[in-house]
């Protein structure tokens, strides 16, 4: 044996300790089931990866087994590309009930060529009408992108590929409504919304162009796992070197942060209910912050 080949193989031991203790948390097999769809939705490659598909007779959804009370999540997804007009992809966090909690990432597709828009939503206590919408910076049809939930005491904080998108404070202390008290599950569909998602109705779904799949990969959850039995969540993040910890739990907004926020604002925000005069005369509390 040369010297080269132990050095490979030294080299080669402590990497594959580290890795094979993540695999378990990124795969679908263990951590979603398919909810709906009859068949449409699928889990393959050993679970390494998922797909729903829709088509003229229904769409197709998955749901996380765990229920999460504070979390950092994220998902790689490949939206529906060519004409996906009439489509949407929904990945969201959701408590159940009509006073739940809820954290929304809506994908509303559109025609060839045309930009997809993200449409967002913050829901405390069953009340939603926080809409915030997006163009992205890239064709999310043309690769996997990131796409991610940190949720902790603090904040809530949609980014996509590390890029802030939105910050939805903590302002309990101005009497707004936090999520803390529910665990949420993670949810994702596509389904058919023709009568409004596109151009508000006006473009219809192309059916000759079904089936229409929306592709996942890469799941990755440092969380809090809620137990029924007890009534309470376990956080703990079992492929994170120890030094890490739960940095995410206690993890502030910073200036880099804001700064990233700001530019997505200017440049990527097509709507934003904060601004919205006519629905909202006096702005919502937690506007006057940002
Ligand atoms: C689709 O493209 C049109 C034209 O660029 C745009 O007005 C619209 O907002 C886009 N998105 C959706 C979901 O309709």
């Amino acid at each position: 044996m040369s010297a080269g080949m132990v050095m490979l193989l030294l080299i080669q031991i402590p990497l594959f300790t580290f890795i094979s203790p993540s695999s378990g948390r990124g795969n679908f097999l263990q951590n979603f089931n398919i909810g709906w769809g009859d068949g449409r939705g699928k889990i393959q490659n050993n679970g390494q990866l998922l797909s729903l598909s829709l088509d003229r007779n229904s769409g197709s959804g998955f749901q996380s087994k765990d229920q999460y009370l504070y979390g950092k999540l994220d998902m790689q997804l490949k939206l529906v590309p060519g004409n996906s007009a009439g489509t949407v992809t929904s990945y969201y966090l959701s408590g159940d009930g009509t006073k739940h909690d809820e954290i929304d990432y809506e994908f509303l597709g559109n025609v060839t060529g045309e930009p997809y828009t993200i449409h967002t939503n913050i829901y405390t206590g069953g009340k939603g009408g926080r809409e915030q919408q997006f163009r992205l910076w890239f064709d999310p049809t043309a690769d996997f992108h990131t796409y991610s939930v940190l949720w902790n005491p603090h904040h809530i904080i949609l980014s996509v590929d590390g890029i802030p998108i939105r910050d939805f404070k903590n302002l309990e202390a101005h009497g707004v409504d936090f999520p803390k008290k529910q665990p949420m599950r993670l949810y994702s569909s596509i389904w058919n919304a023709d009568d409004w998602a596109t151009q508000g109705g006006l473009v219809k779904t192309d059916w000759t162009r079904a089936p229409f799949v929306a592709m996942y990969k890469n799941f990755k959850a440092d969380a809090c796992v809620w137990s029924p039995k007890t009534g309470s969540a376990r956080c703990d993040s079992p492929q994170r070197s120890s030094d890490r910890g739960e940095e995410w739990l206690r993890r502030e907004w910073d200036g880099s942060s804001e700064k990233k926020l700001r530019w997505v604002h200017k440049n990527h925000m097509i709507y934003n209910y904060c601004n919205d005069r006519t629905r909202f005369p006096q702005p919502p509390v937690e506007c006057t912050f940002s």
